[in-house]
């Protein structure tokens, strides 16, 4: 494991009503909570010698300033945008700024649900989009930047 100081900074931002997930729409999300995904993810982390931060906001404008304020500080981003995913310029234009390795990530299926989810204003701008594997999904994103910016 790389130490604290040498080691490759990731980000993970989730979006809003996220803060909800084990009690929201199960069905679509599962039964894990935000606390649990976050759990698992600092965990592989720890695995693979990177240092991880989460945030999560109901916030458009939250969500703008963190992304700003990691600029120059992290090298790798995952980000479930949740519902502005797919109306937030703002956000994409975020994700431009920050200039790092990004991988988009939602826990549902976003292509077999309602047509206007179909949409998303990161995708042509990330490296990829995981979508429909739940909590894996963000550990398989996680598992893929440590190879991109090893
Ligand atoms: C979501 C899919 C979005 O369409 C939705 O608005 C969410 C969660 C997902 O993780 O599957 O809030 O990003």
């Amino acid at each position: 494991m790389a130490d604290s100081r040498s080691a490759k900074r990731i980000l993970v931002v989730h979006g809003p009503n996220l803060n909800m997930l084990g009690q929201r729409e199960p069905g679509h999300y599962g039964s894990r909570s935000l606390a649990d995904i976050n759990q698992a993810l600092t965990a592989k982390a720890a695995e693979l010698g990177l240092a991880l931060s989460t945030f999560q906001s109901n916030h458009e404008g939250e969500i703008v300033d963190t992304m700003q304020q990691a600029a120059g500080r992290v090298q790798g981003l995952i980000i479930n945008p949740a519902a502005f995913t797919h109306t937030s310029v703002a956000i994409r234009d975020a994700v431009l700024l920050l200039q790092v390795p990004t991988i988009e990530v939602h826990l549902s299926n976003i292509h077999s649900r309602e047509p206007f989810r179909r949409h998303s204003y990161i995708a042509d701008i990330a490296m990829a989009q995981i979508s429909g594997l739940g909590e894996s999904g963000y550990l398989f994103a996680l598992e893929a930047l440590a190879k991109r910016i090893a």
